[in-house]
């Protein structure tokens, strides 16, 4: 490992999204592409150790993907002074300890979402990172979507005018473990082992909304569990307790109107997993993980409503195609190439802890809303 190298700990490297989304796809991808590319031109090469709970799990991890280092001892490695970044996609309920030992470290931390179970602990994440001076980034996936870009650069564009509501749509059915192996984890339908939908959704939508129309100022949420029942990964039934659904309206700061269904209990009926409306004066978008479309003011149709005539009408043939005109990479891969230049070279990566802790702020906001049927006002934080 040569000096300039970058040693990166990966902790929660064999889980769903630290294996596929994290190892595979962004730093193994940046490893075999020889590095990072820096302002200069030049590349820094970046160099992976993977820790887990279990020797012959990461072994075989390390083996197949040509990794030289893997441990079971966080504290070790967080010793090693080759080790520069702590990177965490743990459970959401083991993520505080690790990342609290990687700043006592003086590591640079780099998180999955959420960063804490409670804001308090979130925010005191953000504090501790500022008061060490390290660097602290959390992933904010959604953003680097190619739609979600389409959608940025309508707005920079003025396309929209003055922009009115959004209207979100997530979700897609998680099959109960019955009759078909259920798609996700089972401890994302047990609230006791930090699952559910609010947790796992709002600090995604809180960053959607302060980055590309403004910041959350209130929050109405209803959720549900809508299957109490389901059958996890030993094959046994469980109780579910945390919200599979939850129905949900933001205030955003300037007057925007915000919806948002996020649901493991639907079935789709729309182009994408997760689909945005976004209506403005001068025009209107709808897009997806790729796709973006749009209806300007000047190509609206002019709907009548009648009841006693069948629609003629193709609505969906009305909206424009945007192209795509950039080549949009792997968004997790993106942000990492932005954070390890963030270290490198202190390029902006604005997503920090403080970020993350206000998206774990929207979500408790939403659970106590769900629990008291009340309106919650955030604080600007
Ligand atoms: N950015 C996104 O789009 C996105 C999507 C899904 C999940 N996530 C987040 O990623 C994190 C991981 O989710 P996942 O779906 O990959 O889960 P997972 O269950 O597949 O993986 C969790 C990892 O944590 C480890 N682990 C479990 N319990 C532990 C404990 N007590 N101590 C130490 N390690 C433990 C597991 O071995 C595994 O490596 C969660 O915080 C989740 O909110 C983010």
């Amino acid at each position: 490992m040569s000096e300039s190298t970058i040693g990166i700990i990966v902790n929660g490297a064999t889980g769903r999204m630290g294996y596929r989304q994290h190892l595979v796809r962004s730093l193994l991808a940046i490893r075999d592409q020889g590095g990072v590319v820096t302002s200069d031109g030049s590349r820094q090469q970046i160099e992976i150790m993977i820790i887990g709970r279990n020797e012959v799990t990461l072994k075989e991890l390390a083996d197949k993907h040509g990794i030289e280092h893997y441990t079971t001892d966080l504290d070790a490695a967080l010793a090693d002074p080759r080790w520069q970044i702590y990177f965490d996609a743990l459970v959401t309920q083991a993520r505080v300890k690790g990342i609290k030992k990687a700043i006592a470290a003086g590591k640079h931390v780099y998180t999955e979402k959420p960063t804490a179970e409670s804001s308090e602990e979130a925010f005191e994440l953000a504090r501790l990172a500022t008061e060490a001076g390290i660097k602290n980034g959390v992933v904010h996936d959604k953003l680097y979507l190619p739609g979600l870009q389409k959608l940025k650069r309508l707005i920079d564009s003025g396309f929209f005018g003055q922009i009115l509501s959004v209207r979100g749509e997530f979700g897609y059915w998680v099959f109960e473990g019955d009759w078909q192996d259920a798609q996700r984890p089972s401890w994302n339908y047990r609230s006791e082992d930090g699952g559910g939908i609010i947790v796992d959704m709002f600090p995604h939508w809180n960053y959607v909304f302060e980055n590309l129309f403004g910041r959350v100022e209130s929050v109405y949420a209803r959720a549900a569990t809508h299957i109490p029942t389901r059958v996890g990964e030993d094959g046994q039934p469980y109780k579910a307790t945390a919200d599979d659904a939850a129905y949900g309206v933001f205030d955003l700061a300037g007057g925007i109107v915000a919806q948002v269904n996020s649901s493991w209990v639907v079935r789709v009926d729309r182009k994408e997993l997760v689909e945005f409306q976004v209506d403005g004066t001068l025009g209107s978008a709808v897009v997806g993980l790729f796709g973006a479309k749009i209806q300007p003011r000047n190509a609206t149709p002019r709907p009548t409503w009648n009841p006693d005539l069948a629609e003629t009408h193709d609505y969906t043939a009305d909206w424009l195609e945007i192209p795509t005109n950039d080549v949009f990479e792997n968004g997790f891969k993106t942000q990492w190439e932005q954070f390890l230049l963030h270290v490198i070279e202190d390029a902006p990566h604005p997503y920090d802890f403080l970020a993350g802790a206000r998206g774990v702020l929207l979500a408790e906001a939403g659970l106590e809303s769900n629990a008291t049927g009340r309106r919650i006002d955030l604080p600007n934080s």
